[in-house]
């Protein structure tokens, strides 16, 4: 083979090693620094207010959304649901609910939403905290209301997982869901867990 030809295999060669070298350490210094906490999106809503806080956070920060439901769901009627509430939250009632977590060891941070009912999370919430192992796991809470915002409701997430931990959590009032990306943006982003965190 003449040295020319040699001469530029040899520096194709070279190219090549360098670009794979580059690739490959991109590739694990990657898998290093950019390693997703698992995010567990949980919510309930009964008139969907609180269903699109729970999107308006997905869409910034991932996660896997999961929805809380009774097996038997509440009444359509307003005051029908407000006093079968009301005597639940009472009676301290957690009902039984519909569908589980898949694999909830997989996730560090999870956020749980819900209305603001008589003050406190709704009792199907209830059920929810009391049915995992929350020792370990950070919570963001996230609320939507008629005008008392969170309530008592922290203090009664805080009894129901006292080894968790918990970050700062979002209220809005519900008929201001529809604009409230900017500022669920702005929340995540102060906890650095908003767009382009991960
Ligand atoms: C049973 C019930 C009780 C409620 N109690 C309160 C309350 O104590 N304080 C408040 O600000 N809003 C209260 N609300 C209003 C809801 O929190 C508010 O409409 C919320 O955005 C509904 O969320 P959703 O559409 O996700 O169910 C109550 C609503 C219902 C149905």
């Amino acid at each position: 083979m003449p040295p020319e030809s040699r001469k530029i295999i040899g520096e194709g060669m070279k190219i090549l090693l360098t670009a794979l070298l580059i690739v490959m350490t991109g590739f694990y210094g990657n898998a290093q620094v950019k390693n997703p906490p698992g995010i567990l999106i949980a919510y309930f809503s009964c008139s969907g207010n609180t269903r699109v806080i729970a999107r308006d956070i997905q869409k910034e920060c991932g996660g896997t959304m999961f929805e809380i439901q009774p097996v038997k769901p509440y009444p359509a009627e307003y005051r029908a649901v407000v006093e079968q509430a009301r005597q639940e939250i009472e009676a301290g009632y957690k009902p039984e609910l519909k569908t589980k977590v898949e694999n909830f060891d997989s996730y560090d941070i999870i956020f749980i939403g819900s209305p603001n009912w008589w003050g406190t999370v709704p009792p199907p919430v209830a059920t929810f905290l009391s049915s995992y192992d929350f020792k370990g796991k950070t919570i963001l809470q996230f609320i939507t209301h008629g005008g008392s915002s969170f309530g008592r409701s922290s203090e009664d997430i805080r009894k129901l997982c006292p080894d968790s931990k918990i970050l700062k959590g979002y209220s809005c009032r519900g008929s201001m869901v529809g604009t409230a990306a900017g500022e669920v943006h702005k929340w995540l982003t102060a906890l650095n867990l908003g767009s382009g965190s991960y």
